[in-house]
């Protein structure tokens, strides 16, 4: 058992938490959830950074004294973590005593050191904007972000002695090469150092800023904020105020960041830790950027995203889901709901919800819903077996390169692997033969146990659905307590109870989604009506017994689906109804893709005359229902085998 310590950046309190604040927490989270599971100590950091100019400015421009704006602004942060299922095991704010007084202890002791000495700054100043230039940052002699006029200024300021550890930090991550990740942004860092490193500016006269912690050893001066920041990483775990504490913690196992603040925390940090002689952090991993439709969110182009609402839309799990699984580790990833409904009906409702509701379905059906007594190492479910260790070998492997991507695809792997099980072993037809008993139930048994894996596997991700399945699959008590060492394969109990429930991913619908597109004038496609010529008009729409008796519907199971070229709405896909494939073309392409599809049970009309839909031939006709807007595909509750009637 080893010890896992990670933190977040803590978040600037000057604005509401939004996507961005939202990834790197929930990523933290994720990984200190995996790090419980296997059976780590944990301990998981987040908070908020409340000094400096960027926060001043906010609460000039509400009016309010600067405390009095972040005490307000913490609550929505805080209130969302606790909404996004957070299990931070701290919450530090930069203006809390414990932190500042360390802070301060830090600066005295690095003064006394002569680290840190008085020089004068010159430079270039812009009074609207608030902002301190050097000469070669100016663009046409004006300030390069607002473009405003500036004034030249000569100020007295506290200097860190950084430069002279520019040699040294070079060695150290050439040394170890986990100290940055991505390797991109290691090379990143190692190219900047190849400039000479000045000394770094750690003071601000108050007659420019005044909320700030105040220098120690001068009270004309508050400090840099980002001295005073980074110093939360070790103020909470005890230095310099509890010994015993930070020895367990320290050195950090993971800073969390974005690629954005890379220099502060791969360059100022550790010269900072250097000077005040202690050991340097395992890993400073720096995560791509969120991007909106392949555009960067910001206030003024109305593109924030903000989590709160997608939570409440698609629920608090989905969400985390599709933040760990979509950002590749290190790239840029471009969030728009319609990929994340894609993500979550393809990859949540249709391969996992499906997998554990057709395993739970036939486990109560035709082992009465109890999980039976079978040879876990039976050849039967050897696949399963092995793709099942796997998984566990992928997670251990990727764990310490924090890649939650790639740990949910070995996931899923496991899942459709299971998928295929169903469809090849196919229980309803070992249902019907008695001799087949001892192989539907080692299939059952498998199936069970893929479940269990899965579920523990997607807790770290989705805490809360995965109690769920959890519960479905009859596991007595909570799926937090579970741990790597449960994972034998065959260690699941016979004799225990499936629980049968809703769906734990409902599918959504993608109309809902794409609300604004605009309505469609085209006519729907419907195949051709057969004549027939026996029918007679009844006056009042009622038909009889045997007219209704001569409809065959029939379920069939989806094998291969594709758009058809040149027509918007529809599909054509490949079916069987078990003893026999046909081809069927649906005008439901604009509410279903084709991965939605396959795979799936429909209910069709299977004595429909064949008819050609746009040169396409279809032999049967599926059934859905349709508000007008709404279209939803009639599908049996429950798995059948294929061909099965409909009465
Ligand atoms: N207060 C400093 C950090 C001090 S840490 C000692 C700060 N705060 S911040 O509020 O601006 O948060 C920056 C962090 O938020 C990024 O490093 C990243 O973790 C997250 N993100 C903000 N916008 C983001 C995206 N668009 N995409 C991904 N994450 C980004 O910097």
């Amino acid at each position: 058992m080893g010890s896992f310590y990670i933190t977040t950046p803590i978040y600037y309190v000057n604005d509401e938490p939004h996507l961005g604040h939202a990834y790197t927490t929930v990523m933290a989270d994720v990984l200190s959830r995996y790090h419980r599971v296997m059976g780590d100590d944990v301990f998981f950091l987040t908070g908020t950074d409340e000094h400096g100019q960027k926060v001043e400015q906010a609460a000039r421009d509400r009016g309010l004294d600067p405390q009095a704006h972040a005490d307000e602004m913490v609550v929505r942060f805080q209130d969302l973590w606790k909404r996004l299922s957070i299990s931070n095991d701290d919450f530090i704010r930069t203006t809390d005593p414990r932190h500042t007084k360390v802070v301060q202890d830090i600066l005295q002791r690095i003064y006394d050191a002569g680290e840190i000495y008085e020089d004068e700054y010159e430079g270039w100043y812009s009074v609207h904007d608030e902002r301190f230039w050097t000469e070669k940052d100016l663009v046409d002699g004006k300030d390069p972000l607002s473009g405003r006029e500036v004034v030249q200024i000569v100020e007295r300021n506290y200097f860190f002695r950084m430069g002279k550890y520019q040699e040294w930090l070079i060695d150290h991550i050439e040394k170890h090469p986990e100290f940055i990740r991505p390797e991109t942004r290691r090379n990143e860092i190692l190219g900047f150092l190849k400039q000479p490193l000045g000394d770094l500016c750690i003071s601000r006269p108050k007659s420019r800023l005044r909320w700030g912690v105040e220098l120690p050893f001068d009270t004309d001066y508050v400090t840099y904020v980002w001295f005073d920041a980074l110093i939360n990483y070790i103020s909470v775990p005890g230095f310099l105020t509890d010994d015993e504490t930070f020895d367990r913690w320290w050195p950090a196992s993971c800073h969390l960041i974005g690629k954005d603040i890379l220099t502060t925390h791969c360059v100022y940090w550790p010269t900072m830790l250097k000077v005040m002689g202690i050991p340097m952090p395992e890993t400073v991993m720096g995560h791509g950027w969120w991007m909106v439709d392949e555009q960067k969110m910001s206030k003024s182009l109305g593109n924030v995203i903000k989590p709160l609402e997608l939570a409440d839309k698609y629920g608090v799990d989905p969400f985390r889901y599709f933040l760990a699984r979509d950002m590749v580790l290190g790239q840029d990833s471009s969030f728009s709901e319609t990929g994340f409904v894609g993500r979550y009906n393809s990859e949540l409702a249709n391969d996992l919800g499906n997998l554990l509701n057709r395993t739970v379905v036939m486990a109560d059906r035709y082992l009465d819903g109890v999980v039976p007594d079978v040879d876990s190492s039976s050849s039967t479910i050897d696949t399963l077996r092995g793709t099942a260790d796997e998984t566990r070998k992928a997670v251990e492997d990727l764990l310490p390169k924090l890649d939650t991507s790639r740990i949910l695809e070995a996931i899923w792997r496991l899942v459709r692997e299971a998928n295929r099980f169903v469809e090849t072993q196919a229980p309803w037809a070992l249902a019907k033969d008695e001799s087949k008993r001892q192989e539907l139930e080692e299939t059952i048994y498998g199936l069970l146990e893929v479940m269990r894996h899965v579920a523990v596997w997607t807790y770290p991700v989705m805490p809360e659905r995965s109690q769920r399945m959890w519960e479905q699959l009859g596991q007595p008590g909570d799926i937090s307590d579970s741990q790597i060492t449960d994972l034998t394969w065959g260690a699941l109990k016979a004799g225990i109870r499936v629980q049968p429930g809703d769906p734990v991913f409902p599918r959504i619908d993608e109309v809902d989604v794409e609300a604004e597109s605009e309505p469609t004038t085209e006519e729907p496609e419907v195949p051709e009506e057969p004549k027939d010529e026996d029918q007679t008009e009844e006056p009042d729409n009622l038909i009889t017994f045997n007219e209704f008796g001569k409809l065959e519907l029939r379920v069939a199971t989806v094998k291969e689906a594709e758009k058809v070229e040149g027509a918007d709405r529809l599909l054509k896909l490949q079916i069987t109804l078990g003893d026999e494939d046909r081809q069927i073309v649906a005008g439901v392409a604009q509410h279903y893709t084709p991965e939605d599809l396959v795979g799936r049970q429909i209910v069709i009309v299977a004595n429909l005359a064949p008819a050609k839909i746009r040169g396409v031939e279809s032999q049967g006709m599926l059934l859905a229902a349709s508000d007008g807007d709404v279209v939803s595909l009639l599908l049996p509750d429950q798995e059948l085998p294929p061909g099965s009637g409909v009465r």
